[in-house]
């Protein structure tokens, strides 16, 4: 059986980009019965851009009862916080000592930062970056070799640091021996494109997310916020060079779309293609919606889950450091 594992960064309130491109597919395959799951709350990753704790310790919750309130299946996929499993840190390490420097060099989120450090005038190229960003791909690394993932679905930006997890994987299995599978891409093509309220790429990082669950008024004004062209009522559109579109898409089924694609010849105003995506959406969530703001008022149910979970992982993840310990020379003095 495969495996499939993937993780999202605890910064901030999950949005509709998290759902569509993460969440969602992946609640979806582990329903199939065809793999093994492992889906956790990536806390560790958090420090490298966030040191706000209380921001840390809110989205933890968030994104944790996120999860559970879309019907994720505990008992069949492991679902854990990264930072419950000290094997993963560990690991770290180890492949810390496999990775040459030379391949964070050449890390895209890296290089970006230290462009942007040489186009403001700074004296230091590296004004700003830290060591956990710097090796953020051999965390994420671990992540993925600890439990031998074979299928790792993740956004575009993070397909880079998938090859540099195979480089790693490669070099610590040719000095020590066959002990990591090589772990695959999975990219959806929603997860590439879901476009926030302005265009671009639903991210944090943009302040363009529409966050998943608003009580729905507001949910429906920030459907509404979703920029536009000035085309009139009555006047045709492009369902193909709009925003407003592409969401709808991702949640609809062939036949809405299509539907929708005629509506969008047929002139149909930009207010009640909003009020129509805002429907379409807003009936996905309504129902997970409710037990969000149940399971948020209950914080212990969801530690109970992510400690089950621990648990569950750690009986894989605890052995096999144990091997990994051994084939690098730390062990038992005999
Ligand atoms: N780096 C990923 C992101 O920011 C989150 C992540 C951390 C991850 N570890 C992972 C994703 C392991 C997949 C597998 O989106």
């Amino acid at each position: 059986m495969k495996t499939v594992l993937t993780g999202i960064t605890t910064t901030g309130t999950p949005h509709l980009g998290n759902y569509v491109g993460a969440i969602k597919p992946a609640i979806e395959k582990s329903k199939t019965g065809d793999y093994r799951s492992f889906f956790f709350l990536a806390d560790l990753h958090a420090l490298i851009k966030c040191w706000d704790p209380k921001q840390i310790a809110q989205s933890t919750k968030e994104i944790a009862a996120t999860w559970l309130a879309l019907g994720l299946d505990t008992d069949k996929a492991v679902f854990y916080r990264q930072s419950d499993i000290p094997e993963i840190p560990e690991l770290t390490w180890l492949l810390t000592c496999m990775c040459a420097k030379g391949l964070m060099n050449r890390s895209h989120a890296y290089k970006a930062l230290v462009q942007e450090n040489t186009e403001n005038g700074e004296n230091d190229p590296d004004k700003g970056i830290t060591m956990g960003l710097f090796s953020y791909p051999i965390l994420m690394t671990a992540d993925i070799l600890m439990f031998n993932a074979d299928e790792v679905p993740v956004g575009k930006d993070q397909i880079q640091h998938l090859e540099m997890a195979r480089d790693i994987a490669g070099r610590f299995n040719h000095h020590f021996g066959n002990k990591f599978k090589m772990p695959q891409t999975v990219v959806s093509e929603d997860q590439a494109i879901l476009p926030g309220l302005d265009g671009r790429k639903m991210s944090k990082s943009y302040d363009n997310t529409i966050p998943l669950w608003l009580p729905e008024k507001q949910f429906r004004k920030h459907i509404m916020k979703i920029i536009t062209n000035s085309l009139e009522p009555g006047e045709p559109k492009d369902p193909n060079d709009s925003h407003v579109f592409d969401i709808y898409k991702a949640f609809a089924t062939k036949e809405q779309t299509e539907q929708f694609r005629q509506a969008y010849l047929d002139g149909i105003s930009w207010g009640a293609a909003k009020q129509e995506l805002f429907e379409l959406i807003n009936k996905e969530l309504s129902e997970p919606r409710e037990r969000y703001n149940e399971l948020i008022q209950q914080p212990e149910l969801i530690e109970k889950e992510l400690l089950k979970g621990a648990e569950r992982a750690r009986q894989f993840s605890a052995p096999f450091l144990q091997k990994l310990k051994k084939a690098v020379g730390i062990r038992k003095i005999t």
